[in-house]
């Protein structure tokens, strides 16, 4: 059984890639400072799966605690790193706080792979390195052009920062470049638990139905798409999860060609912010109250993924549509409201 240190597994992709990791016969340990997340998701986990997570609280920007992990779990063969702050607002407010922390826990990490010779790193990408692409849907070859944020800055120099690394390292090494990843765990036992205000569209429109927020504002219908509201491809956690399984099991069956390889991480399809509301009203049967708002700086216009790579390479599929995106953050959002999971609020 390979050992995995997978951190920020306490946050919402990285505790739903633990359940899946487990589910494939891997023992996983974790880190996460709880800074932005909670240590009850990975009570969730023991629920789902029946098994324990040994966890380590600690901040990866502390290179010494970082150390000891490993010194303590020299057999680690694979590392997942989720652990960053991921807030584009906050991003633009406060970059030296991104670049600070998102910047300084990877190359301590790396540092850690190198020195105990963990074998494979695959890394928690985003389709933000694009920036606002001339043509959609993007590939993996698609150029990259400016970011639109100092957080998507810090996924370009961490993805730079990896890729010079894996030129002279014994490691083999995957950057997975997810779109917009939305829903819940099918239990409803774990899902997206927003600090604060949520910022992102799905637990946004969840929140406004429960009656958290009064309504939703879209942010502008003057973008040049089919209904003026911005392109995005939602994809369930759970398939997103599943990919960074198959991207460890590629790296550990030696199939990869290049030291770092490049995948997409989306459905391939583009739905409107609109369409998405449509969506949801669908899947819950409630009418959603919405109104429209100005643009929100530093939005893209329309992305989505070709995930050719990512089928006939990796061999992923996803089996999740937006029908069930929505289905499954609606009954989450229930459960969190009637208390009814281990987060209890
Ligand atoms: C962005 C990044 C993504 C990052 C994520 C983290 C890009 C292209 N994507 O996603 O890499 O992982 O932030 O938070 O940079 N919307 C509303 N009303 C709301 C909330 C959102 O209309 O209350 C709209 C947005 O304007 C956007 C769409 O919904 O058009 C999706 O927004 P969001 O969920 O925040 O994700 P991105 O901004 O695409």
């Amino acid at each position: 059984m390979s050992k995995i240190v997978v951190t920020g597994g306490c946050g919402y992709i990285g505790s739903h890639t633990i359940i899946d990791l487990i589910e494939n016969g891997y023992e996983v340990i974790c880190i996460d400072n709880n800074s932005r997340s909670h240590a009850a998701a990975l009570q969730a986990v023991t629920e789902i799966t029946g098994k324990s997570v040994k966890h380590y609280k600690i901040d990866l920007c502390n290179y010494d605690d970082t150390y000891a992990v490993f010194e303590e779990h020299p057999d680690i063969s694979g590392a997942i790193h989720f652990a960053a702050y991921k807030a584009v607002g906050e991003s633009v407010e406060n970059p030296l706080l991104y670049f600070d922390n998102n910047l300084q826990s990877l190359v301590n990490l790396l540092k850690c792979i190198d020195e105990f010779g963990v074998s494979h790193f695959v890394f928690s990408s985003s389709c933000t390195v694009y920036g606002n692409p001339d043509q959609i849907p993007v590939t993996e070859a698609t150029p990259i052009k400016r970011a639109e944020s100092p957080y998507g800055s810090t996924k370009q120099i961490s993805e730079q920062i990896i890729q010079d690394y894996a030129r002279n390292s014994a490691a083999t090494h995957i950057l997975l470049r997810y779109f917009n990843p939305a829903g819940a765990h099918p239990s409803a036992l774990l899902g997206e638990l927003p600090l604060g205000k949520p910022q992102n569209l799905v637990p946004a429109i969840t929140q406004t139905a429960i009656g958290k927020i009064d309504k939703l504002l879209v942010h502008g219908t003057d973008y040049p798409t089919r209904d003026g509201s911005c392109i995005r491809d939602y994809i369930h956690v759970c398939d997103l999860a599943h990919a960074h399984t198959l991207a460890l099991r590629y790296l550990e069956e030696e199939k990869n060609k290049e030291a770092c390889e490049v995948f997409n991480l989306g459905t391939g399809t583009g739905n409107t912010v609109l369409e998405a509301i449509s969506a949801f009203e669908q899947a819950s049967g409630l009418p959603l109250r919405y109104e429209i708002g100005p643009r929100r700086p530093g939005d893209v216009i329309a992305i989505y993924a070709n995930n050719d790579r990512a089928r006939s390479v990796l061999g992923w599929q996803t089996r999740y549509t937006l029908n069930d995106i929505m289905s499954t953050a609606w009954t989450w959002e229930q459960k969190l409201r009637d208390k009814k999971t281990v987060f209890g609020a």
